[in-house]
């Protein structure tokens, strides 16, 4: 098991990350009056019973619909009043045990019950050894994600690698892409390991392992440097704006899935805007060998140029994208919206007749 400690202005808590490490969580848990499991059903199936050995006889525990939509005022309000009902007082310790949208959205409730409870993330997804580190919870309002959230950092991170065993490929699609987000803004070595990965298959190795702690260092860096996006911070949205615009026009794509094609299109403005070359063709031929789904397609182009106008980085009309002025060299630019139309429409066609068998 290795440790880590997250330190910034506000708070410190560590990270415990390895196979079978759950029993740090019982020091936390003897302290507390009573313990909440917040938790959803697949995880709950799945997992849970790993968990139940460290926690205490009082635990009281509260399944969620797994998906997206649970994170919504109606499971916000469901679960506040069945922390209410249950008369759990300001003393107890919630565990927000799944992927990101459990952490978030059981991570927002800790931090409005009673003005704030103790809670501990205990993530299961890969892509959650991001969003559980950096202390940002939300819920999605109909007419955004995570509008309505918080700054709340949690006592600890508990990271089993047990969890990951269970994971479907798409899942593992997902986290590889905000690794490989990681990478390009912050450490080429775990960039070029992982586009090196062959398959999916038996990907939870040592070596796996060691790239993940890099990858949860570099957030983990970035969030002590920036804790409340005043600066760098902002970085870790590199491949977010066109991400974003694509997981709202593909419903099927997974957050990370999407993001994977807003990096395709933040390397093309990047070698555009600063004249280098960042190996693009290496990239899409990592993320073909993987079977990422790269469903973009030039007819939709205003589609997405309207998603992405309404991106909340934005500033007096420009779209704001991070781009890389060289390999881990992130930097904000700016870009009219005539401008960016050129060059997205440019980027679309030559990716969407190259790619004609995979871009439908
Ligand atoms: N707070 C942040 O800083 C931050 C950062 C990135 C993403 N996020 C949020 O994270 C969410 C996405 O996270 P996610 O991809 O983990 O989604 P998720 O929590 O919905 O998990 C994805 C699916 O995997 C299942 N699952 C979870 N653990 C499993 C396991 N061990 N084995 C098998 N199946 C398992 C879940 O039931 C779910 O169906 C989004 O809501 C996003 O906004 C937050
Ligand atoms: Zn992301």
């Amino acid at each position: 098991m290795k440790q880590l400690q997250v330190k910034t202005s506000s708070s410190e808590y560590p990270i415990y990350i390895g196979e079978d490490c759950l029993s740090v969580l019982a020091p936390f848990l003897q302290q507390a009056t009573q313990t909440i499991v917040v938790t959803d059903q697949t995880v709950y199936d799945l997992h849970y019973q790993k968990l139940s050995h460290v926690l205490p006889e009082n635990t009281i525990t509260y399944i969620i619909t797994p998906g997206e939509s649970s994170k919504s005022f109606d499971c916000y309000h469901q679960i506040q009043t069945f922390l209410i009902e249950s008369q759990v007082d300001r003393q107890a310790c919630l565990l927000a045990f799944g992927g990101g949208v459990v952490g978030d959205l059981a991570g927002f409730v800790a931090a409005t019950y009673m003005r704030g409870i103790d809670f501990i993330q205990i993530p299961t997804t890969l892509l959650a050894h991001d969003s559980a580190i950096g202390g940002k919870v939300a819920i999605n309002h109909e007419l955004g994600k995570n509008l309505i959230g918080a700054f709340y950092p949690p006592k600890a991170v508990v990271y089993d690698l047990r969890f990951l065993r269970t994971l479907s490929e798409k899942e593992w699609r997902c986290g590889l892409a905000e690794m490989v987000k990681h990478g390009f803004i912050a450490n080429p070595s775990l960039l070029r390991q992982l586009l090196q990965i062959q398959s999916l298959d038996a990907l939870l190795d040592e070596t796996f392992a060691q790239l993940l702690i890099q990858s949860l260092m570099v957030k983990m860096e970035i969030v002590q440097m920036d804790e409340f996006e005043q600066g760098c911070r902002a970085y870790l949205n590199f491949g977010h704006t066109f991400g974003h615009a694509i997981e709202l026009d593909e419903k099927e794509l997974s957050h990370g899935e999407a993001v994977a094609i807003g990096i395709l299109f933040s390397l093309y403005l990047s070698e555009h805007i600063f004249g280098i070359d960042l190996a693009i063709g290496q990239y899409l031929t990592y993320l073909k060998r993987l079977h990422f789904p790269l469903p973009f397609n030039v007819d939709h182009a205003k589609r997405y140029l309207g998603y992405m106008m309404h991106d909340k980085k934005n500033q007096r009309k420009q779209v704001r994208f991070v781009l890389l002025n060289q390999l881990a060299k992130p930097e904000l630019v700016s870009f009219s919206i005539a401008g960016l139309e050129t060059l997205l429409k440019q980027f679309l066609s030559e990716f969407t007749t190259k790619e004609e068998r995979v871009c439908h």
